[in-house]
């Protein structure tokens, strides 16, 4: 049994061969009946330091203060919580109601409503899970999903390290992962409310806590500890409360933005060996620190991540891919299984009978060379990762098309073609083309369901300089 557990509650399908050995989390029933339940959550002399920050950082947990977040903690909370139906929108007043005459109060109402809603949110990251969870909007946003966080848990669990120090931990979803395999996580927050949720969810694991804390403040112990000591880092990469035109947290893409900033990380790593940080997707190859490995990680097909992993959690130097998903075992791809130099292809005459799509974790992270090598391929166009080939070997890291058909793209070549076969059901996909794909399909004359008429997949991209439509069928 894995340390510190005793609840058995783990389907492990979500990360099947991404896990070295199962893994249970406690449900709230199970922790309610340990020892530590009653533990505070000891943040009242930091409340204060809140409200300064808020304003500065851009923190907004809505009703929800730290006292809140320790009575939705208490047995109280979660009894409420637990009696509560699935979130329904329309049933909010009606329940309102109710819980109001059993003398709850107004916040409290409020509180447990709105756990409510973020776990019906979280199952989409968390499955089933997420009904254990206490969350904050901004902390769910910002989670790593399960089985993401589960491939950084395994590389410190596997160096034995006494203690992972998660500077910046969020609600908590790397620390209680970790924890769940055994590693002792000592977790902070710079904001009081996501350091008290984070304190909570890590209830089941006695060991394994989360306080208010600053990732610029910490101090690397010093040997023969510290060779036994790990740090994470998931500096936050959006500012919270303000949306973009979809209503989402507004992204930041710079390093300079990240908090705790890019200087810190390094820092961090250098004062301790058995470091790892997440950052964005679109971390710049050229900024890789010599002798760390920088991972992309996609999940279904959406890559999610880079994460750089120092010292004895680097498996490799360099840059590798790995690729999760619902449907595909966990695989890893690396510069030692590219070719040294990816061709491209030269005229329209290289469109071969088959164009493959690798995952984008593996195009993200410059490993092209690893897809175009094997296949004997040629990239469409240096950068735009699709690959051409005349052999009809698969990889389990690129999606494999049959090319139906090639021609120049115009929009009404392709209008005149499409017509002539009678489509109106098309699935478009498109890289290094730009053209916004609701105003095409305005052009064309089509929406985006299926229509009466037969169905196409195109793929819009550029070979040998020259745009190109490609007529596909996925393989
Ligand atoms: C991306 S989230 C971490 C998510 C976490 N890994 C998880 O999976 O739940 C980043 C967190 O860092 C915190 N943070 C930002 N700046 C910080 C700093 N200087 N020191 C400590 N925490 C900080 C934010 O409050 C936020 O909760």
């Amino acid at each position: 049994m894995v340390h510190g557990m005793t609840g058995a509650r783990w389907s492990g399908s979500a990360v099947a061969g991404v896990a070295l050995e199962p893994v249970r989390w406690h449900s709230h029933e199970e922790s309610a009946n340990e020892p530590n339940l009653g533990r505070g959550l000891a943040l009242g002399q930091l409340e204060c330091q809140r409200s300064g920050r808020v304003a500065r950082e851009g923190w907004d947990h809505g009703a929800v203060d730290v006292s809140t977040v320790r009575w939705l903690a208490s047995p109280d909370g979660q009894a409420l919580l637990r009696t509560l139906p699935t979130y329904d929108e329309r049933q909010v007043l009606a329940e309102t109601t109710r819980l109001r005459s059993q003398g709850f109060s107004a916040d409290q109402v409020a509180a447990a409503l709105t756990q409510q809603r973020l776990r019906a949110r979280a199952v989409a990251k968390f499955g089933e899970f997420a009904g254990d969870l206490l969350l904050t909007a901004d902390g769910l946003e910002q989670a790593t999903r399960l089985e993401v966080a589960t491939t950084h848990a395994h590389r410190f669990a596997a160096n034995s390290l006494a203690t992972v120090h998660d500077l910046g931990c969020g609600i908590g979803a790397d620390a209680i992962t970790m924890s769940v395999l055994g590693v002792t996580v000592h977790a902070i927050d710079a904001d009081p409310v996501t350091a008290a949720v984070a304190d909570a969810n890590l209830r089941p694991w006695p060991d394994s806590r989360a306080r208010v804390g600053r990732a610029e403040e910490f101090r690397a112990p010093l040997e023969p500890a510290r060779a036994r000591t790990g740090a994470w880092l998931d500096p936050a990469r959006r500012t919270t409360g303000v949306a973009d035109i979809h209503g989402r947290a507004r992204r930041l893409y710079r390093l300079d933005d990240l908090s705790p900033s890019w200087a810190t990380v390094l820092d961090i790593a250098a004062a301790v060996p058995a470091t790892g940080a997440k950052l964005g997707p679109s971390f710049p190859h050229d900024r890789v620190p010599r002798d760390a490995e920088a991972q992309w990680t996609s999940w279904d097909g959406a890559v999610l991540e880079c994460a750089i992993w120092w010292g004895p959690l680097a498996r490799r130097r360099g840059r590798s891919a790995c690729v999760l998903g619902s449907r595909t075992d966990p695989l890893e791809v690396d510069e030692s299984m590219c070719e040294p130099e990816p061709r491209a292809a030269r005229t329209l005459a290289d469109i071969g009978p088959w164009v493959h799509e690798p995952d984008r974790a593996v195009t993200q992270a410059g490993l092209i060379g690893a897809v175009t090598g094997p296949l004997d391929g040629l990239e469409v166009e240096p950068g735009l990762g699709y690959v051409l080939t005349s052999s009809d070997t698969v990889l389990p890291y690129a999606r494999r098309h049959q090319v139906l058909e090639a021609m120049p793209f115009t929009v009404k070549s392709l209008k005149a073609w499409l017509r002539t076969r009678g489509i109106t059901g098309l699935t478009v996909k498109k890289r290094g083309v730009r053209l916004d794909e609701d105003s095409l399909r305005r052009q064309l004359g089509l929406g985006r369901g299926a229509g009466t008429g037969a169905s196409a997949t195109i793929v819009l991209t550029r070979v040998a300089g020259q745009q190109v439509v490609l007529v596909v069928e996925p393989a």
